[in-house]
């Protein structure tokens, strides 16, 4: 892929931004009924909760998942993103993520890790009606947007919605049908995300899935522009080898458009 100039970049940036901004008043009209001092009764907000790289400037703003501005736009901000090289939405991304598992599977339970506005879960949700879900990420900001997506779409008593740090979730072992995350490796660095996979691990039941995806692991549009602080932890991270020393089995990785992909794969019935 041919490196972008400074020119380019920032016509890039200056786009994807005029998207967002175009898109805000009605993403603040949706989200209008949110009684954000209600909603967020229950979950912690204090900057020592968080893992300390989240208050780090990633996409070049400071603590973007500890406030509901930055969160609100996230939506947006991935449409805005992605249409620019893929032509489709962020949401058929998770849609042909959710399609790597046989639609004849009996699920029973899914885990969303870095769930974000739970897209991936959503996406899950309407393709396997008798699943129950747990959402889950550190951001309660995001937990209380996915939950609005959720209640909207009649989803809601299908779902709880948990403020988890996916590097120590204190579930069970064995306690999930399908363990799904996206967008959440390229943010951490690089000596956590192999801790991350092997509690994904433990956490997966026998027999279960593992289902991840993930953006471009070289110099594009998104890294270049926005800034990424572990985007070099990220493209030198080998991926297949590293799901596989987690433990998983039957690992597909499977290159979805322009730079994106998904990671596919099992943990053996013991
Ligand atoms: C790039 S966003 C992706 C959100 C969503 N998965 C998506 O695909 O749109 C990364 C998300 O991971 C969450 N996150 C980062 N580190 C986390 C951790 N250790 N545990 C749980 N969530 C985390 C952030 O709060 C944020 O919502």
């Amino acid at each position: 892929m041919p490196r972008w100039n400074a020119e380019k970049k920032q016509a890039y940036r200056t786009e994807v931004i005029q998207r967002i901004t175009a898109a805000m008043p009605s993403i603040m009209q949706e989200y209008a009924s949110i009684n954000w001092t209600e909603e967020l009764k229950g979950y912690r907000t204090d900057h020592e909760y968080y893992p300390d790289y989240i208050h780090a400037p990633i996409h070049g703003i400071s603590d973007s998942y500890t406030n509901s501005q930055s969160c609100l736009s996230w939506d947006a901000a991935m449409d805005a993103i992605i249409p620019l090289s893929h032509n489709v939405s962020c949401q058929q991304l998770r849609e042909k993520m959710a399609e790597l598992i046989p639609q004849d599977i009996e699920i029973e339970t899914v885990l969303e890790l870095g769930a974000g506005t739970g897209g991936g879960a959503l996406a899950l949700a309407q393709r396997f009606p008798q699943a129950t879900f747990h959402i889950t990420d550190v951001s309660p900001y995001m937990l209380v947007i996915a939950q609005h997506k959720f209640n909207k779409l009649g989803f809601g008593h299908r779902a709880s919605f948990e403020q988890v740090d996916a590097r120590y979730t204190g579930y069970p072992d064995n306690s999930f049908t399908v363990v799904t995350s996206s967008l959440l490796f390229h943010e951490t660095p690089k000596e956590w995300t192999p801790k991350i996979l092997k509690e994904m691990y433990r956490i997966t039941k026998p027999g279960g899935w593992i289902l991840y995806a993930d953006t471009y692991r070289g110099e594009y549009a998104l890294s270049a522009s926005f800034q990424e602080p572990w985007l070099d932890d990220f493209i030198h991270f080998n991926f297949e080898y590293e799901f596989a020393k987690a433990g998983f089995t039957e690992l597909k990785y499977i290159p979805y458009a322009v730079g994106l992909w998904y990671m596919v794969g099992r943990k053996l019935e013991t």
